[in-house]
């Protein structure tokens, strides 16, 4: 058996089907960008034919990524498949993953199906699929649950098809990994030509287990791809979180016996771009990505470690790409000195136009806050510079006036559709007050679904990153911010989100 284990992550499909966290395409084709540099094997870029904007998602990365290859999910229909194949044209390497439910409770209730309809759906759909692209997959969903003689009578079925890789997915979180290693195990030596494809896991977190069952079906069940998303983002309690189980693979090298192509210094400039692309903020004590990770706070750990690194720690805080709180750049680093930073913090940027503008917007930082520390560049250049010129609204200016006892008032400077406006108002609080007074110019009608500060590196002296969770019939955007002011971060946020709404927005502010 491969002593390879193949990483396929699907933050950009399984992990954008957490309420609140979708992306728009140019997030998604930047975080496409950055899961290529961490060297992922398999890019889950969307579901092509669930709406037009993942399908032009799916053909924008599938024209844009060349290392890895890329995927697109579909249901076990013609149509589905057909439209997956369609936005993978023009990739390097493309894959099909098709899926159905496979357990009774699913078939029943869900599809109102019997087995023999799903195991015929099934066939049909990787003979469909196989005709189009070469590398499919077929997903059990809810495997887990499933009857494994039955389950095992589908996985014959359709790697006779043709299908190249078997997911075994734990859909509701319920497994247990010893449990779990041995149902893929199982499934594994029931199935006559099992050797014809590779065998993958899926495991969700609901029980906070999601790390340990992928391992338990590599380890005990031999399955050699583990589906992940980057932070664990995902439905529910999340997905297997792709930093900790391959810094587990790769960390106890020892046990597990095998190799991973991941970059892992990308690691957190990866988990920065997706916190922030999406406001999901990471947890201080989280694995690997977390902002305590490798902070020794007892006296006891902190002499150990200067003593000898390896006393406390199991990894080197640099091979997963923490830099944390080193000064790397002032206000007299010039413009290569700021180039060549991002390249080692792995940000690529489109054209030379980004980097001068990234780079105006690093001397302004500059002038305002001495230590400008890895974290600030990249709140820079994944807030700041996820604007684009073409956007209707653009920060310019603020003040504000707040004082015990009195109301909070705020007047806004913004442009809109190239012309300035300038909104007023008073409010709860300084924030509250910037918000009323865009609105009241803009008249979005949107809802806030969430609002939410976080220092960037970690003193009152450091960047406030402020993110904006905007609904409106149905659509939700996530709009960042940042800036020394966290007042000034909250509006900057505000008209982050309304720029990602304004695509079926009226721009009245415009009209004046
Ligand atoms: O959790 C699940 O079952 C899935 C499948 C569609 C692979 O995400
Ligand atoms: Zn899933």
């Amino acid at each position: 058996m491969s002593d390879q284990l193949i990483i396929f992550d699907t933050t950009l499909r399984d992990g954008e089907q957490s309420p609140g966290a979708s992306m728009t395409r140019d997030e998604k084709l930047r975080i496409a960008r950055q899961l290529e540099r961490l060297k992922v094997d398999v890019i889950e870029a969307g579901f092509a034919a669930a709406s037009n904007g993942d399908f032009e998602s799916i053909q924008g990365i599938a024209h844009a990524i060349k290392d890895s290859t890329i995927c697109s999910l579909s249901r076990a229909n013609d149509r589905d498949i057909a439209r997956a194949a369609e936005a993978l044209k023009g990739a390097n390497r493309a894959r099909i993953h098709t899926f159905i439910a496979t357990s009774p409770l699913h078939m029943e209730k869900k599809l109102r199906m019997t087995p023999e309809q799903v195991l015929e759906q099934a066939k049909q759909a990787v003979r469909f699929g196989r005709n189009l692209i070469e590398d499919i997959e077929f997903s059990a969903e809810d495997g887990y649950r499933s009857d494994p003689e039955f389950l095992a009578r589908v996985i014959e079925a359709v790697i006779k098809e043709g299908a190249t890789t078997i997911n075994v997915p734990d859909t509701v979180g319920y497994a247990i990994p010893e449990l779990y290693g041995n149902f893929i195990k199982d499934l594994r030596e029931r199935v006559p030509n099992s050797d014809k494809a590779i065998w993958s896991v899926h495991c969700h977190n609901d029980l906070g287990m999601a790390v340990a069952n992928s391992l338990a079906g590599v380890k005990i069940g031999g399955a050699r791809q583990i589906e992940c998303t980057i932070n664990g983002l995902g439905e529910r309690a999340g997905n297997c979180s792709l930093e900790e189980v391959v810094m587990a693979i790769k960390t106890r090298k020892d046990y597990f016996g095998l190799d991973v192509n991941i970059d892992t210094k990308h690691i957190v400039a990866a988990s920065r771009m997706v916190s922030q692309t999406t406001g999901f903020v990471v947890q201080p004590n989280k694995a690997v990505v977390g902002a305590n990770a490798f902070a020794h706070a007892s006296g006891i750990h902190q002499d150990g470690v200067l003593k000898a690194r390896d006393t406390y720690e199991i990894m080197r805080a640099e091979d997963v790409g923490w830099t944390a709180n080193k000064i790397v750049l002032g206000k007299l680093s010039g413009r290569n000195a700021f180039k060549q930073r991002l390249q080692e913090l792995g940000v690529e940027l489109d054209s030379e136009a980004a980097i001068n503008q990234a780079f105006t917007r690093f001397k302004e930082l500059a002038d305002r806050k001495s230590e400008i520390f890895d974290e600030d560049i990249l709140a820079l250049v994944n807030a700041d510079g996820a604007s684009h010129q073409e956007d209707p609204f653009h920060f310019v200016s603020l003040a504000q006036q707040s004082e015990t006892g009195e109301r909070p008032h705020a007047t806004v400077v913004f442009s809109s559709q190239g012309r300035e406006v300038k909104a007023e108002s008073d409010g709860n609080g300084p924030v509250d007050a910037s918000f009323k007074a865009i609105e009241s110019e803009v008249k979005s009608g949107a809802e806030m679904v969430l609002y939410s500060v976080n220092a960037i590196s970690g003193s009152t002296e450091s960047q406030g990153e402020v993110t904006v969770r905007l609904q409106r019939n149905g659509r939700v955007v996530n709009g960042v911010g940042a800036d020394p002011d966290i007042v000034v971060a909250s509006a900057k946020a505000y008209l982050s989100a309304l720029n990602k709404l304004h695509s079926n927005m009226e721009v009245v502010a415009a009209q004046g």
